[in-house]
C-alpha cells in the first residue's frame, strides 16, 4: 500500500516536470490561463526555469499581470523544480554533480578546485595583459571538449564588451586540444554589447539561447567596462554598483537555474587605493561583494608567465597558481 502511494507520488512528479517544462503546460500553474500562458511565451517566459527565476515585478511587468499573481506564479514554478528547502544530503548531492570547465592549466584547475564551477559565477580581475580575455577564449574551447577531458561538451555564450574576441585565437586554441576549428566557432555564440543597457539587455536575452542551444558557459568580458565609463566618479558610484548588481543577479540566476558556468572579468588598476579612490570598489574592485562566486586575482611575472590567487571563495583556501600563456592557449608554466 505504503509501495504504490510512494511510487504513484514519484511518477505524478515526473509527470509534472516533464510536462510542465514547455509552454503547453503552464496552464498547470495557479491563475495561468491560455491568456496568459500566450503572454508569458511572448515575453519569453517558455518554461518552469524561466519563470522560477524571474522576480514578480519582472513578470507582472512583461504579461500585465498583477505582482501578487506574478509571486504565486513563480512560487509554483519553484516548487515544481524543487527549488524550495530540501535537507543537506540532497545539497551535498547536488554539490557532487556540479559541473566544472578545465582552464586548461592544471595547476589553476586545482586552484579552483578543478576547474571553472558550473552554477556560479567566477569573476577573473587584474590589470592589462594579465590574461582574463585569453582564459576566456580558452574556456570557451574547453567547454566544449568531453567530459573525460575537462569539458562539458556544451556551446559557450560571449558577450564581448570590448571589442577584443578573436576567433582565430579560439581556432589555434581549438586545434590544440584536437577539436575542429570551424567546428568549435560554430558553438560560440557572439554578441558584442555597446553600452552597459545593451549588455544588461544581451544577458537577460541569454535565456531563450540557453534553452535553445546547449549553452554550458557565459562569458562577459568585461563586465564592468562599460559600467565604469558611463558612471564615472564617486557622485556616480552608488548607481554604478546597483545597475552592476542587478546585472549579476541575471548572470547568477541563469548560472543556477541553467546548470551553467558564468565567467566575467574585471580590469583593476594595480593601486586601486589611488585609482578608486572609494571604498566599495576597494582593493582589486569588489565587484562580487554582493553575489556567491570565485574571484581570481591575475598577476604578471616574467614572460608569458602569470600567478594567480584565489580570494573569498566560499569554501576553497586561498591559494595561488602559476600558469602561462602559451601558443596553445593556457598551460602550466
Ligand atoms: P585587458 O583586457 O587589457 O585588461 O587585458 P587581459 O587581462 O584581457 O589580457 P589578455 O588576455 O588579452 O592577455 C594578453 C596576453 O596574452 C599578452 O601578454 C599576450 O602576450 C598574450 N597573448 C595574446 N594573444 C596571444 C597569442 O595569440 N599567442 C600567444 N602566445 N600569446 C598571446
Ligand atoms: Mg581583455
Amino acid at each position: 500500500m505504503t509501495r504504490r502511494k510512494r511510487s504513484a507520488g514519484t511518477e505524478s512528479k515526473e509527470v509534472i516536470s516533464k510536462k510542465t517544462k514547455k509552454v503547453k503546460i503552464l496552464t498547470d500553474l495557479p491563475g495561468v490561463g491560455p491568456v496568459t500562458a500566450e503572454k508569458l511565451r511572448e515575453a519569453g517566459y517558455s518554461s518552469l526555469e524561466a519563470i522560477a527565476i524571474a522576480s514578480p515585478q519582472e513578470l507582472a511587468e512583461a504579461t500585465g499581470i498583477s505582482p501578487s499573481i506574478a509571486q504565486k506564479i513563480i512560487a509554483a514554478a519553484r516548487e515544481a523544480l524543487d527549488l524550495g528547502f530540501k535537507t543537506a544530503d540532497k545539497v551535498y548531492e547536488e554539490r557532487l554533480r556540479v559541473g566544472r570547465i578545465t582552464t586548461g592549466s592544471r595547476n589553476l584547475d586545482r586552484l579552483l578546485g578543478g576547474g571553472v564551477e558550473t552554477k556560479t559565477i567566477t569573476e577573473f580581475y587584474g590589470e592589462f595583459g594579465t590574461g582574463k580575455t585569453q582564459i576566456c577564449h580558452q574556456l570557451c574551447v574547453n567547454v566544449q571538449l568531453p567530459k573525460d577531458k575537462g569539458g562539458l561538451e556544451g556551446k559557450a555564450l560571449y558577450i564581448d564588451c570590448e571589442g577584443t574576441f578573436r576567433p582565430e585565437r579560439i581556432m589555434d586554441m581549438a586545434k590544440a586540444v584536437g577539436l575542429d576549428p570551424k567546428q568549435t566557432l560554430r558553438n560560440i555564440i557572439y554578441a558584442r554589447a555597446y553600452n552597459s543597457d545593451h549588455q544588461m539587455l544581451l544577458a537577460e536575452q541569454a535565456r531563450d539561447l540557453i534553452e535553445e542551444h546547449n549553452i554550458k558557459l557565459i562569458v562577459v568580458d568585461s563586465v564592468t567596462g562599460h559600467f565604469r565609463a558611463e558612471y564615472p566618479g564617486r557622485e556616480a558610484l552608488a548607481e554604478r554598483q546597483q545597475k552592476l548588481n542587478r546585472h549579476l543577479h541575471t548572470l547568477v540566476r541563469l548560472a543556477d537555474a541553467y546548470d551553467l558556468a558564468v565567467v566575467v572579468t574585471n580590469q583593476v588598476m594595480a593601486r586601486p587605493d589611488v585609482f578608486w579612490g572609494d571604498a566599495v570598489m576597494a582593493v582589486g574592485g569588489h565587484i562580487l561583494a554582493h553575489v556567491p562566486g570565485a574571484r581570481v586575482y591575475l598577476r604578471k611575472l616574467k614572460g608569458n608567465k602569470r600567478v594567480a590567487r584565489l580570494v573569498d571563495s566560499p569554501y576553497l583556501p586561498e591559494s595561488e597558481a602559476i600558469f602561462a600563456i602559451t601558443e596553445e592557449g593556457i598551460r602550466d608554466a
